[in-house]
């Protein structure tokens, strides 16, 4: 079946572009003793899932309750749940725990922390928990320097109804590096700090066994991994154009496209209209503090090669593309199609409620996407 019988806009995943992605990080991991907790935030897909924890023990970790629930009903059932637990969500995760090998929690603060002893208590469980450090990224985690992270620390070790498990760090703030040095040097500043904050934790008698760290930029450039026991990169399993931009991957390497139709052509205003508006595409800004033109993505044709094409705007439906090289109005017509790397896979994808999965540019699966957030 060809991709022109599709309709648009629709999500491509070509199957050995993930194949190749998930091998190569799985075997980074392996390679240095680190297990692997791969993100499953990036595709929310099972088949995915399944190709990224090869070569590990099968743990994942999930961004949302109802994405880890929807999970080990899949089959995976040790998650890790790395987003700080909202407080009105404790009892639901601790039900959710009960049918589960592992449900990991995430906290930060002493309410969350109430949150889960209250319902731990209420249904007689023991839930593991992890502490969130900031190594930098300044959005969520106790300060690995102040006094609060020791007194939370100490307050899990504590617990009757909680297992402190240990420690968690991502370096979100990888992603405005513009060399791939400066994403070497975060990746050795996130295991530091992270490490750094654990040995803290334990010179102060706590028993820390788990040290968690991981973005797709640092997992890929890192070269230290001392201390660490784990890493949970996830987006590298479809890469995008963010990514290719600040060097984690190539372009060639972006596993996921928005197959997309021209609706308009209009050589006196040098411009392409297409069917993947900002709800085919996602909105997000890309990677311009390294590329100003980036655009919303990186336009190609049908058989992956690049066209003289930016995605300039985006309203709800229509995809805006202003023409580099006049030379595409001899091939491109209303009703011709091309696929477009988006700025932010995970975002581009939560737009789909399932891939067409492609090998050697032909259709040969489908792939359900969790429907719940
Ligand atoms: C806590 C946490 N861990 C791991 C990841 C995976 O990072 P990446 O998306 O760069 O692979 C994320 C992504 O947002 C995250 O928030």
């Amino acid at each position: 079946m060809s991709l022109t019988t599709l309709a648009t806009p629709c999500a491509l995943v070509d199957r050995d572009r993930v194949d190749a992605n998930t091998a190569a990080m799985a075997a980074r991991a392996g390679k240095r003793g680190v297990a692997l907790r791969p993100h499953v935030k990036t595709h929310k897909c099972a088949e995915a899932a399944a190709l990224q924890v090869r070569g590990h023990d099968g743990g994942i970790t999930a961004s949302t309750l109802d994405g880890a629930i929807w999970f080990a009903q899949r089959g995976f059932d040790d998650v890790t749940l790395a987003v700080p637990l909202a407080p009105v969500r404790a009892e639901a995760a601790v039900v959710a725990s009960e049918g589960m090998k592992r449900l990991g929690l995430l906290i930060d603060s002493d309410a969350a922390v109430d949150a889960i002893e209250a319902a731990a208590r209420a249904r007689g469980r023991i839930v593991p928990v992890q502490l969130k450090v900031d190594c930098g990224y300044g959005r969520a985690g106790v300060n690995p320097e102040g006094d609060d992270g020791p007194r939370l620390a100490r307050r899990l070790a504590d617990s009757p109804h909680i297992d402190f498990e240990g420690v968690l760090a991502h370096a979100g703030h990888s992603y405005a590096s513009t060399t791939v040095d400066e994403v070497v040097a975060i990746a050795e500043s996130e295991r530091a700090v992270t490490v750094g904050f654990a040995d803290r934790l334990r010179a102060d008698g706590l028993e820390v066994r788990t040290v968690s760290v991981g973005s797709t930029p640092t997992a890929v450039h890192g070269r230290d991994w001392t201390g660490v026991t784990e890493l949970r990169p996830g987006n590298y399993a479809f890469f995008d154009a963010f990514q290719a931009g600040i060097g984690s991957c190539s372009t060639d390497a972006c596993a996921m496209t928005v197959l997309t139709s021209v609706i308009g052509v209009h050589p006196g205003r040098n411009q392409v209209l297409t069917d993947a508006g900002a709800l085919g595409l996602s909105k997000d800004a890309g990677p311009r503090h390294v590329d100003p033109d980036c655009g919303y993505g990186v336009v190609l044709d049908l058989d992956r090669r690049p066209l003289p094409l930016r995605v300039v705007g985006l309203s709800q439906e229509h995809g805006e593309l202003s023409v580099l090289d006049p030379v595409v109005f001899d091939t491109l017509k209303v009703g011709s199609m091309v696929q477009i790397i988006p700025n932010h896979s995970c975002l581009a994808a939560a737009l789909y409620s399932q891939y067409v999965v492609v090998a050697g540019g032909e259709i040969v699966d489908r792939w359900e996407r969790s429907p719940r957030r």
